[in-house]
């Protein structure tokens, strides 16, 4: 069976049980700011599981992109991913475990034909006080022909919630023997020849922030099943990467170095994976580019990661837009954002590969030069060769060299505490006289931010400011010119907050409670301290309304947002490959 085989029949075997098919969400959550990337399919549909309406219904299906960095160290191995596709279907306070039971097998024996002698399944072993073990699960997986010593109860078989709190529960897992012998007749789920493919959930839970748990309004159903795993097993590899997902891009890997993959399979199963990664990261439609934080140094140290392992097959070359290239040839069927998104996916990768490879190389000699690793060299490493740190510890472990990693941290702390007076002393530079008009400038820029993603959407991040007492310079995220119609849009939203006459308010509070509070702004080097959050619309964070403008900023600003006058863009231009820029003028006020 093929990978467009299975995805079809997944959706098709569940739209015929009634279930609407969804397309993928972006890999970069919404309205979660407790994760950077979408981890499950359930993870877009978190509002629907905890009660709200779904416009197509109670069941629904899909095929969703997801990233696991927690499995990054597992990556090497046959089965595991940092990038995947995960099948589901759903019900939203429909049918609950007598169905989906049923319609996993169904799927498992009847569509895909799976050889049941190769089945087992793992249900909820209970939790001694709080839940009792999943009898009814077990029941109806009796009822369906499995067999007693197929079926083990496992404690730990509770999924969720993908964030810190949300929908979660008891699960059913489904696991396929890949040995090439018989499969043995009592099911051993440490046993690593059985892999796991797919995961139902009983989500009847809702975990709240203060790690207590209560029951759901509606008892739902959750289900996972891997891709890359499910394919493999259907074409009886044990192995994801022989796969026709990956075997284009080993074999280009193979070309590059002149090694084999069966000589070198943990490193080949690196460099495919992370480059994958990439490319799905930069390509997706609210994409980001390599940079030192959240999204954007996940996918930087994918790409070093992957560099530094090419460097081990002796590659001489640039070799990332090779694998790019087949990659995005291979999505852009089923992901157009990936063709769409080209040629910022290979300008931001070949700028990171250039320079990493210019520093690589004299990185590893001074590393190898040391004894032991202590926070000034990692340090050193990180800003002079850019390793990142997780790198720096991965050799340190492969070449038992010695990490000190409380020093190593204190190190980083002090650095960030550099860099946090660095960009508040450069914003103070920013505002150079505290002139009035500046501040007026500056005001306006923190109605510009939200109207712009109202207008173009959630992605947009300020990238960039320069503001003086002439006029508002502005870099934002976004990929495409804007229209006259949208600029006109953005004018007018800005000019009506400035008509209603916002009061401007402003809060000090732990970086934590201003995310909760939902405020944008740039979260990195801040970690524990109290920030400024600056509202324009209603007044502070216990009251229930939500101004039209929440981000954490260091001032100053004006009073009223009647101040401003009138707001008018006079260009709109690109700034780089991905960030576009505005330069804006207030009305005088004199
Ligand atoms: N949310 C569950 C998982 O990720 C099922 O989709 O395994």
């Amino acid at each position: 069976m093929t990978y467009q085989q299975l995805k079809n029949s997944f959706l098709e075997y569940f739209e015929k049980q009634g279930h609407k098919v969804i397309g993928s969400a972006s890999l970069i959550p919404d309205n979660d700011p407790t994760v950077l990337f979408t981890t499950a399919g359930m993870h877009p549909l978190v509002p629907y599981l905890m009660g709200e309406k779904h416009a197509l219904g109670k069941r629904l299906a899909s095929c969703q992109k997801c990233i696991r960095t927690s499995d990054i160290d597992e990556v090497g191995d046959g089965t595991h991913h940092t990038f995947f596709e995960m099948l589901g279907n759903w019900s939203l306070g429909d049918y609950f475990k007598k169905e989906t039971i049923k319609f996993s097998w169904e799927f498992l024996t009847q569509v895909l034909k799976l050889d049941k002698d190769r089945i087992a399944i793992s249900i909820f072993g209970g939790n001694s006080d709080v839940i009792d073990y999943d009898s009814e699960s077990e029941k109806y997986w009796l009822e369906l022909g499995l067999n007693k010593d197929r079926i083990a109860k496992v404690s730990e078989n509770w999924w969720g919630p993908a964030g810190l709190s949300g929908p979660c529960g008891p699960d059913t897992e489904m696991f396929y023997w890949t040995g090439q012998d018989q499969a043995p007749k009592i099911f051993d789920p440490e046993d690593k020849k059985w892999v796991e493919i797919w995961n139902d959930v009983l989500m009847e839970y809702n975990k709240i922030a203060e790690g207590k748990f209560e029951k759901l309004k509606q008892k739902n159903v959750d289900t996972g099943m891997g891709l890359e795993r499910t394919l493999a097993v259907l074409n009886n590899y044990d192995d994801n990467y022989l796969t026709e997902l990956f075997q284009p891009i080993i074999k280009k890997i193979e070309d590059l170095s002149g090694k084999k993959y069966a000589s070198d399979k943990k490193i080949f199963r690196i460099i495919a994976d992370h480059i994958r990664s990439a490319v799905f990261i930069m390509g997706d439609p609210k994409g980001v580019g390599p940079s030192n934080k959240d999204q954007g140094y996940v996918l930087r140290r994918l790409i070093r990661r992957a560099i530094r392992y090419g460097k081990n097959l002796e590659i001489k070359n640039n070799f990332c837009l090779e694998l790019a290239k087949i990659i995005i040839e291979k999505y852009k069927a089923d992901y157009p954002e990936l063709e769409k998104n080209q040629i910022f996916i290979t300008t931001e990768l070949e700028k990171e590969e250039n320079k990493f490879q210019a520093t690589l190389e004299k990185g590893l000699r001074e590393f190898y030069k040391q004894k032991n690793i202590d926070g000034k060299i990692a340090f050193l490493l990180f800003s002079t060769y850019g390793f990142p740190l997780e790198m720096t510890e991965e050799l340190a472990k492969e070449n038992n060299i010695k990490i000190n990693k409380t020093d190593f941290e204190a190190e980083f702390q002090k650095h960030q505490e550099l860099s946090r007076t660095a960009s508040v002393g450069m914003f103070k530079g920013g505002l150079v006289d505290d002139n009035y008009n500046t501040k007026r400038h500056h005001s306006a820029a923190h109605l510009l931010l939200e109207a712009l993603r109202r207008v173009l959407g959630p992605h947009v991040e300020q990238k960039g400011s320069n503001i003086n007492q002439e006029r508002i310079r502005f870099d934002f995220s976004h990929n495409e010119k804007m229209s006259d119609e949208q600029k006109k849009q953005v004018e007018d939203i800005v000019n009506e907050q400035i008509k209603k006459a916002l009061p401007v308010n402003c809060e000090e509070m732990p970086l934590a409670k201003a995310k909760e509070v939902g405020a944008t702004g740039v979260f990195e080097h801040k970690y524990g301290d109290k920030v400024k959050v600056y509202s324009m619309g209603k007044s502070s964070s216990i009251s229930s309304e939500i101004p039209f403008s929440r981000e954490i900023c260091g001032g100053p600003h004006v009073d009223n947002t009647k101040e401003l006058i009138s707001f008018k863009i006079t260009k709109e231009e690109s700034s780089s490959a991905g960030v576009r820029r505005i330069k804006a003028i207030l009305g005088k006020n004199n």
